[in-house]
């Protein structure tokens, strides 16, 4: 099942667990809507050949929810219900935080084994280097972000662009020195609003003419990026500020290739650990080798940014 927001690669990772599964000879089932799915029994068989021609795919087949109903103690009861009912006696999850907070819970209160795999393209999953879908989402934003450069040199203004993240920097970090950006704003690190304006101001002074600001969902300026710009409209006239927030585009598109190959071996993994009587786990990457970290630490756990990055781009944007 695929649960949360969705992200590219969950695909490959659907037909990973399924291939996976055929070729241990095991019988798989798709559950539709995740845990709103596994409530109502909404179950499909699945065989080597339901899931060809969607590695390239983007989204889910399976489609995702955010399930209410699944985080009460009733809801739990009827997915249990409808699990054994269908005869599953195991499920691998692909989602982020709060799915695997959901089959934490479910397997404390049901001793029923379970797998999460993580899909989000935050990346701010405790336990491996790199989620499902984060990959694709910087390579989709720097192209963006390429395009929003052309228009904003042609007339010599400043833009700032929103990108996702939920609470965490590490789209924006990335993708701000991926596409050159002269500032980037994330939730990890408080800059302050003088010290985005002695930047701009520096900016100008060092003879730039357009500038591209990149600023994180979540960031903790304490602004939202059309308060950010009424900001530097009032103190910064020389400035023509646009506002761009790219939105949910940042999380469709085809998978790039890093993501197909992580989410086939992430796929593999969690299929045979369940084999061996693993459970309450999450596969993820940790220099180069699938590994696996227990669900409570992957819940709690805090995913860092990489400081040395923040660095760089204070030195790539002099
Ligand atoms: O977790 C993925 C994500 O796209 C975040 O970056 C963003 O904050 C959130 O989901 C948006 O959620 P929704 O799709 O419910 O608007």
């Amino acid at each position: 099942m695929t649960s949360g927001g969705d992200s590219p690669g969950m695909n490959a990772a659907i037909r990973s667990v399924v291939r996976s599964c055929a070729f241990h000879g095991i019988e798989c089932y798709g559950i539709n809507r995740g845990y709103e799915g596994m409530i109502d029994g909404d179950f499909v068989k699945m065989d080597a050949r339901s899931v060809k021609g969607i590695i390239n795919k983007g989204g889910t087949i399976l489609k995702s929810a955010r399930s209410k109903e699944f985080r009460t103690k009733e809801g739990r009861a009827k997915a249990h219900k409808q699990l054994v009912k269908a005869g599953i006696d195991a499920f691998v999850v692909i989602g982020g935080d709060g799915s695997f907070t959901g089959a934490m819970i479910f397997n404390q209160e049901y001793d029923f084994p379970v797998m999460g795999i993580p899909g989000t393209i935050d990346n701010d999953i405790y336990g491996t280097t790199h989620t499902l879908g984060y990959d694709t989402a910087l390579n989709t934003v720097v192209e963006v972000i390429d395009k929003i450069r052309d228009t904003a040199s042609s007339h010599n203004r400043l833009f700032f662009i929103e990108v996702m993240g939920r609470d965490v920097g590490h789209i924006a970090l990335n993708v701000g020195i991926g596409a050159g950006a002269e500032e980037i704003l994330i939730p990890e690190e408080d800059l302050g609003l003088d010290r985005l304006l002695d930047s701009l101001r520096r900016s100008k002074q060092t003879g730039k003419s357009s500038s591209i600001v990149i600023v994180a969902e979540g960031d903790k300026i304490g602004k939202n990026v059309f308060e950010l710009k009424d900001y530097v409209d009032v103190n910064m006239s020389e400035y023509e500020v646009r506002v761009s927030v790219l939105g949910h585009m940042q999380r469709g598109g085809s998978p790039s290739c890093f993501d197909r190959v992580l989410a086939s071996r992430m796929g593999v993994k969690a299929v045979e650990s369940l084999i061996t009587g693993k459970s309450n786990y999450m596969v993820g990457l940790k220099n180069d080798i699938i590994d696996l970290t227990p669900f409570d630490q992957a819940v709690k756990g805090k995913s860092k940014i990489n400081m040395e990055l923040l660095r760089v781009s204070e030195i790539m944007s002099i």
